[in-house]
Parts: C-alpha cells; structure tokens; sequence
C-alpha cells in the first residue's frame, strides 16, 4: 500500500504484556434507579449493561491514577520494570486536568523522570488510533518498547439525574494497558489498520466547556429564560439514535475495509476486540460477519462503555482466562466521538 496502512514486513512487534484496572465502586442499575427517572429493564433491553464502574469521587486525579495502575499490571505481566519503556502512550478524553498530559502523570507514577509521554484524544476510537500509532514507531525502529494505556473517567462528565440520564446510564470508568515491544520474530505485528474521523458529526457526541460549545442553544434553554441551561455545560452530550446509527454501519464497514487491507476472510481472526458502546451493535456485527459468540467478548454488562479503556480491558481478560495463544490473530476494532471510527489488525 502507498498510503502506509499495511506494515512494514522486516521488524516484529510484539503484545508483551496486558494489565487492567478499574474503580471497586459498583454503579449498578439499581441505584441509577435511585438517581433518575429510568429502570433496570429500560437500561438492559436498549444496552445490554447491567452495572458499570465508578471512580472515587474525593481523588483530585482519577484518569492517571487508573491508567498508572493498569500499566503497572501490564509491566508485570511483561515481566519489565518501568525503565525498560521508550514512551508511554495514553489514550484518554477525559484527562485530570487539561495540562499536563495524563501519560506525563503515569510516568512519574512509576518513577521515570525523562522518558517520553504523549496524550492521543480519539475518545472511544483512542486506545485502537494508539495502538497503531505505536506500532509504527517500533517498526520504522524509533523505539524499542512503548506503554499503550487506554483510560477515561467519563463519570465525571455524566449528569445523574433524570435531566441527564440519556448518556449517564452508558458510561464507565476503567483503564487497560499493553506493552509492546519489538522482537526478531517477524510474524508478530500489526497486519493492517485503518483510522477515520469525520469532525463533521462532532455535534453528535461532545461534553462542552461553556455554555458558549453547546450545539443547537435555541433547543437547549433554561425554562427560566436565562439562556442555554447551565446543567449542559461541562456533562457528556449525545445524539444517542444518531450514534447508534453512525456505529451500526461503521463498525462492518470499518471490520471489512481492514480484513481486505490484510487479505483475509473474517473467519482467519482469532477473536474481534470490540469497543463496548451497546451490547446490540456488538451482537448485530457479530451476526452479520457469521461469528460465533467465543470470538467477541462482551463484557459491557459488567463495566458499561469505558471509551479509550473498552478495547485493552476486553484483550486483558482474555489474556487472564488464557484464550490468547501466540499465532492468533486480533483485531481491535472502535468507534467514538469525533466521529473517529479505525481497527487493528495483530498477529500475536
Ligand atoms: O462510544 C460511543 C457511545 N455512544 C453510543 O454508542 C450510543 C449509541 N446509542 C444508543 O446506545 C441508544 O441510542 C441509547 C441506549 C443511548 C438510547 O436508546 P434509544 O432507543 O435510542 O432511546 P431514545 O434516546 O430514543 O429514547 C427513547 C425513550 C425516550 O422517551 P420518549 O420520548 O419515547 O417518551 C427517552 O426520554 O426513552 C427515554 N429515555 C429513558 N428512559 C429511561 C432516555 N434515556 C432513558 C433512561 N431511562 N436512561
């Protein structure tokens, strides 16, 4: 390909190692029930969640304290120390503060005081943009080991009260991390990828900072006819038919386009590591590539949409319950606000 989206063949990658973490706090159905007007069967028929994770409130730095903790899971699991990374990498959109970077905080965390830290903000689609991204700095051989962590707290931007509960319900928090690291065995990378965004459905789904960001205000007033109403400002927006719909398509389409970059049939991967936006978008992409139910994991019943987090928390598990075995093949495929929407192809 011309325009990079295959791998250069001469330099393995490998998934080195995997960690997870996630807040103890249980934010279940029921006690949305006691928050808003909703109900545990509304929640479960339209999403497939039955309780999702909460971060504690009183800590000033919730995204880097989860994103530190997953990669210091991911670090043991490679069996590296901290000082052995060229750059940590972290997908967030929801960092503690906006500066400094989450990634920066991680890495002083665990003690480095000169390696590199970047943030990427691709929302949902941010641990899968990563990934890739990280991928080609191994390969092009301008850095032997990089940290990708996937983390967001988005219960932060979530306003539980009936006012709020269209997006509060989907929402929780977690982070996952992986190692990867460059190794001589040359079948170990990323096949193909492909990354998408189109800025102009960024309406559909944004958590505004100022009453001055929020889309549509003649639709958004305060009944006291003071102006946009002021429980918008700073809490997660949706267009959640809207949504729903962009990711129905998108998410075959997107499955499709990086099978044909690699070649192959949907039947040659190994296990489909799906962002976890609602258990029926899941279910209808599963149906419509013939897979059965051990190749995509659906854990969005117990964790609800984590966003950058979903995807290395569902390869983590399966790491944990040893489903992964070297040879595999994994596509880590999201979709998010944006609208960004990309996968990625490994063989492990
Ligand atoms: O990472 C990407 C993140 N986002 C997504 O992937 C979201 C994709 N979208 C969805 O998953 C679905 O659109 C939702 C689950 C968010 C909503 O389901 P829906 O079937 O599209 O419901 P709706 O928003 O059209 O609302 C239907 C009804 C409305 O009442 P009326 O107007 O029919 O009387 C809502 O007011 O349900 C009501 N409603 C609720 N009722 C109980 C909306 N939210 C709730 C709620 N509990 N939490």
């Amino acid at each position: 390909m011309s325009d990079g989206r295959t791998a250069p063949p001469h330099t393995g990658v490998e998934i080195a190692g995997s960690g997870s973490a996630l807040p103890e706090h249980r934010l279940t159905n029921a006690e949305l029930e006691s928050l808003m007007d909703t109900s545990d069967e509304w929640i479960l028929q339209r999403t497939g969640i039955r309780e999702r994770r909460r971060h504690d409130t009183s800590t000033p730095y919730p995204t880097s304290d989860l994103g530190t903790a997953a990669l210091e899971n991911a670090l043991d699991d490679a069996g590296m120390h901290a000082e052995g990374l060229g750059l940590v990498l972290c997908a967030t959109m929801t960092p503690d503060s906006p500066t400094p970077a989450v990634s920066c905080r991680i890495a002083a965390n665990l003690g480095l005081r000169t390696t590199g830290a970047i943030d990427l903000n691709a929302a949902c689609s941010g641990f899968v943009f990563a990934v890739s991204t990280a991928h080609a700095m191994i390969a092009s051989g301008l850095y032997d080991s990089i940290a990708v962590v996937g983390v967001d707290t988005v219960t932060r931007h979530c306003d539980y009260s009936t006012f709020g509960r269209g997006a509060a319900i989907l929402f929780g928090d977690g982070a996952g991390a992986v190692i990867l690291k460059k190794t001589n065995d040359t079948a170990k990378g990323m096949l193909a990828q492909a990354m998408h965004a189109n800025g102009n459905g960024a309406k559909s789904l944004y958590i505004p900072c100022g009453l001055d960001q929020v889309e549509d205000p003649e639709s958004h007033q305060a009944e006291d006819g003071s102006g946009v109403d002021p429980r918008l400002n700073d809490k997660i927006q949706m267009n959640g038919k809207g949504v729903f719909k962009f990711a129905v398509s998108k998410f075959p389409e997107v499955i499709q386009e990086t099978l044909d970059l690699a070649g192959l049939t949907a039947d040659r991967v190994d296990h489909y590591v799906c962002h976890q936006a609602n258990a029926r978008i899941l279910e209808a992409a599963r149906e419509r590539f013939g897979l059965p139910e051990s190749k995509l994991r659906v854990n969005i019943d117990r964790l609800g949409n984590t966003v950058a987090g979903s995807c290395p928390i569902v390869y983590d598990e399966l790491k944990r319950e040893s489903l992964l075995e070297p040879g595999q093949k994994v596509m880590f495929i999201a979709f998010g606000a944006g609208l960004t929407w990309g996968a990625s192809l490994w063989q492990i």
